[in-house]
């Protein structure tokens, strides 16, 4: 039994749940240098890793991506060129990933009782961790993946250490992150009109004193950001034999 386990006992899912998927695809790259979404792992965009790897969730039922105006035929062909069924719309995205985020979120099924905001970025998602945080949340309302931190981490000021949090409570936090529907939609129009600046979509949540879960992140779901993660996912993917 892993800690995450031991930490939060696992309880059967709720049955009968729909979940939409809402990608953030409107960024610009600047750390990598060039389109990341467009660039290829073994052959395949990025965007295409992530979106296959959505659309083979079971509880995932819709998955709307939210994109830079320039991408949106580009990232549309290829979605059809893979054939890719659940991809139901392709908006454009705004200035911020909270608001692509939002516009995101506002073209979702109304019916939808989850949704899942998955960094367009993050490619190599596994299945169990996918199932495993959207169960979370269906139980519970909010939930998130995370790894252990594995450096060790300062709190400084202007280049000088104040403290050390105890590592043994930290956590990386990824994507995708899962909530129930009205509960983040109103959390993160909240959020903005109060101008708050937030780093990821649980941080909107938190603010409003509602709890959020951790559940199994893995290591390999790393967010595509500078060159040198590149070289990772593509050597992830060669351990994977895929
Ligand atoms: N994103 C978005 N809308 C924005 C900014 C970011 O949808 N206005 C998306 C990105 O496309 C990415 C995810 O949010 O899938 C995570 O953002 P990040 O890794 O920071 O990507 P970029 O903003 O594109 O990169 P950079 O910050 O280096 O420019
Ligand atoms: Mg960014």
């Amino acid at each position: 039994m892993g800690l995450f386990d031991k930490l939060f006992r696992r309880k059967r899912p709720a049955a009968g749940f729909s979940c939409t998927a809402v990608v953030p695809a409107a960024g610009s790259s600047k750390r990598m240098g060039e389109d990341k979404l467009l660039m290829s792992l073994h052959d395949v965009p990025v965007i295409l890793w992530t979106l296959r790897a959505l659309e083979g969730c079971p509880y995932i039922t819709e998955i709307i991506v939210a994109t830079r105006q320039d991408l949106i035929v580009p990232i549309g062909q290829l979605c059809r060129d893979a054939g890719l069924a659940k991809v139901r719309k392709i908006v454009v995205g705004g200035e911020t990933r909270t608001e692509s985020v939002l516009a995101g979120i506002r073209e979702a099924d109304p019916a939808a009782d989850l949704i899942a905001i998955h960094d367009a970025a993050r490619p190599l998602a596994p299945q169990g961790l996918l199932n495993a945080v959207i169960e979370r949340a269906a139980e519970i309302g909010a939930a998130a993946p995370a790894v252990a931190v594995k450096d060790t981490i300062k709190r400084a000021v202007d280049g000088v250490v104040e403290s050390t949090p105890d590592r043994s409570r930290l956590y990386a936090v990824q994507t995708p992150q899962v909530f129930e529907h009205g509960l983040i939609l109103g959390a993160l129009e909240k959020a903005l009109s109060d101008g708050a600046e937030l780093t990821d979509d649980c941080s909107a949540v938190e603010r409003l004193g509602v709890p959020v879960h951790l559940t199994a992140g893995a290591y390999e779901n790393i967010k595509l950001t500078t060159p040198e993660d590149i070289l990772t996912a593509e050597a992830i993917l060669e351990r994977w034999g895929v």
